[in-house]
C-alpha cells in the first residue's frame, strides 16, 4: 500500500511516499529555517504563510521522486496534530482535497507518534511493544508503546520541552536557530562540569521532566555575566547545559525502563539527532541489557516519511478520517483516535 504523506505542523513542509509502513520512495522536505533564523525562533504566520507557498511543489516533487502519478496513490496521510495551528491547516487542507479529489481515504497521524515511527523506517523489523524517550521541540515524553496505536504516558515534561530550552538558551547566547544544533556545535572542546546546573526532580512523579528552572538559570547566568562584563566561555557554559538535559533525559527514561522491566527502547523526535545523548543513552542502555533503537539523522527533525509510517498502522487499525477532520494545536498522544 503506497501512502503519500502531507507534514506542516511546524516549520518544515513536507511530502513523502512510503509503501507499507516501511520503504520509502521519496522524502522530500522544504525547511524554512533560513526564513525564521532572522527571528531567533518560528513565526507562525509567517511558517503557514510559506507552507501555502510551497506544498503544491514539494508534493509534486515527491511524486517525480517516486516516479509515480497520482493515481498510483492508495491514500493520503496528514499530520493533524499537535502543532501550530495555521501551519497543521494548510497541510490539513490540502492533504482533504487530494483525498477528495482522488476518491481514496484520509488517515489521521499525530505528529508525535509519527517521531515514533521514524525508528519502523530506521529499523524495518522493529516492532511494539517497547519504551519510547520522545523529545521535540514542544514535547518531551516518555511513553509506553503497547501496539503501533496504543500508547502509555509514563512521564512528561510539566513546563518547557527538551528542545525549547536548547533554542531559548542559544538565542539568549546569540547562536542562533534551531538551538540544539548551535548549542551542540558550540559545546565542542567544552567543559562539561564548568557549570553546576539543576536536575529538577518530583518526589510523586520520578519519570517527569522539568526544564524551565533550568532554561531561567542558563539565561540569568548570561544576563549577570554580560552585565559584570565577564566574559562568557560560551564552549563551556554550551558543554555544560547540553551536558545536563542528555543527562536528565537519559536518567529518567533509563530509571523508567528498569521500573517497568523494558528492555526495548526507542529514541525520537528533533532532539534525538544530539550526539551527546545518543551516546549517553547507548553506554547506559547496554548497562542494563536493553537495545537501544535510533533513527537515522535525517529522520530525527520533522518529515512525511514518518508520518507516512505511522499511517500505515493507523490504516490497519481502521484510523480513516472523514472529509470533517479538523487541526488541533494540542492532543495527548495517547487519547487520539
Ligand atoms: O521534532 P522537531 O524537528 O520539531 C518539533 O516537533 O518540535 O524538533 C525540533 C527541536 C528544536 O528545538 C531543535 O533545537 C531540536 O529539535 N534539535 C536538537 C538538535 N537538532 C535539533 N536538539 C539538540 N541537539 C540537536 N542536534
Ligand atoms: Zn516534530
Amino acid at each position: 500500500m503506497k501512502i503519500l504523506a502531507i507534514e506542516s505542523s511546524c516549520d518544515e513542509t513536507a511530502c513523502a511516499i512510503v509503501e507499507d509502513g516501511r520503504s520509502i520512495l521519496s522524502n522530500v522536505v522544504y525547511t524554512q529555517i533560513a526564513i525564521h533564523k532572522e527571528y531567533g525562533g518560528v513565526v507562525p504566520e509567517i511558517a503557514s504563510r510559506k507552507h501555502i507557498e510551497k506544498i503544491g511543489d514539494v508534493v509534486q516533487t515527491a511524486l517525480v521522486e517516486a516516479k509515480l502519478n497520482k493515481k498510483d496513490i492508495d491514500a493520503v496521510a496528514v499530520t493533524y496534530a499537535p502543532g501550530l495551528i495555521g501551519a497543521l491547516l494548510t497541510g490539513l487542507s490540502y492533504a482533504k482535497a487530494l483525498a477528495y479529489g482522488l476518491n481514496i481515504p484520509i488517515i489521521p497521524v499525530h505528529h508525535l507518534r509519527g517521531h515514533i515511527a521514524a525508528n519502523y523506517l530506521t529499523d524495518i523489523y522493529l516492532e511494539p511493544p517497547f519504551m519510547a524517550l520522545i523529545v521535540s521541540g514542544g514535547h518531551s515524553h516518555i511513553v509506553q508503546v503497547n501496539t503501533y496505536t496504543d500508547y502509555k504516558i509514563i512521564g512528561r515534561t510539566r513546563d518547557d520541552a527538551a528542545g525549547e530550552a536548547f533554542d531559548k538558551v542559544s538565542r539568549v547566547l546569540g547562536l542562533g536557530y534551531p538551538g540544539g544544533v548551535q548549542i551542540e556545535k558550540n559545546a565542542s572542546g567544552g567543559n562539561i562540569n564548568a557549570l553546576k546546573l539543576p536536575i529538577t526532580e518530583f518526589e510523586d512523579a520520578p519519570f517527569d521532566f522539568s526544564f524551565s528552572g533550568l532554561k531561567t538559570k542558563m539565561i540569568n547566568y548570561v544576563h549577570n555575566s554580560r552585565q559584570s562584563n565577564n566574559e562568557l566561555n560560551i564552549p563551556d557554559i554550551a558543554a555544560s547545559f547540553n551536558y545536563t538535559v542528555a543527562k536528565t533525559l537519559t536518567d529518567k527514561f533509563i530509571n523508567a525502563a528498569k521500573h517497568y522491566g523494558q528492555n526495548k527502547l526507542v529514541l525520537a523526535g528533533g532532539v534525538a539527532a544530539n550526539t551527546m545523548l545518543r551516546d549517553m543513552l547507548a553506554k547506559r542502555a547496554g548497562e542494563i541489557d536493553a537495545k537501544l533503537h535510533i533513527p537515522s539523522i535525517s529522520l530525527c527533525g520533522d518529515n512525511a516519511a514518518m508520518i507516512a509510517s505511522q499511517a500505515y498502522y493507523e490504516y490497519l487499525s481502521g484510523n480513516i478520517a472523514s472529509e470533517d477532520l479538523n487541526g488541533y494545536a494540542t492532543m495527548p498522544i495517547d487519547l487520539c483516535e
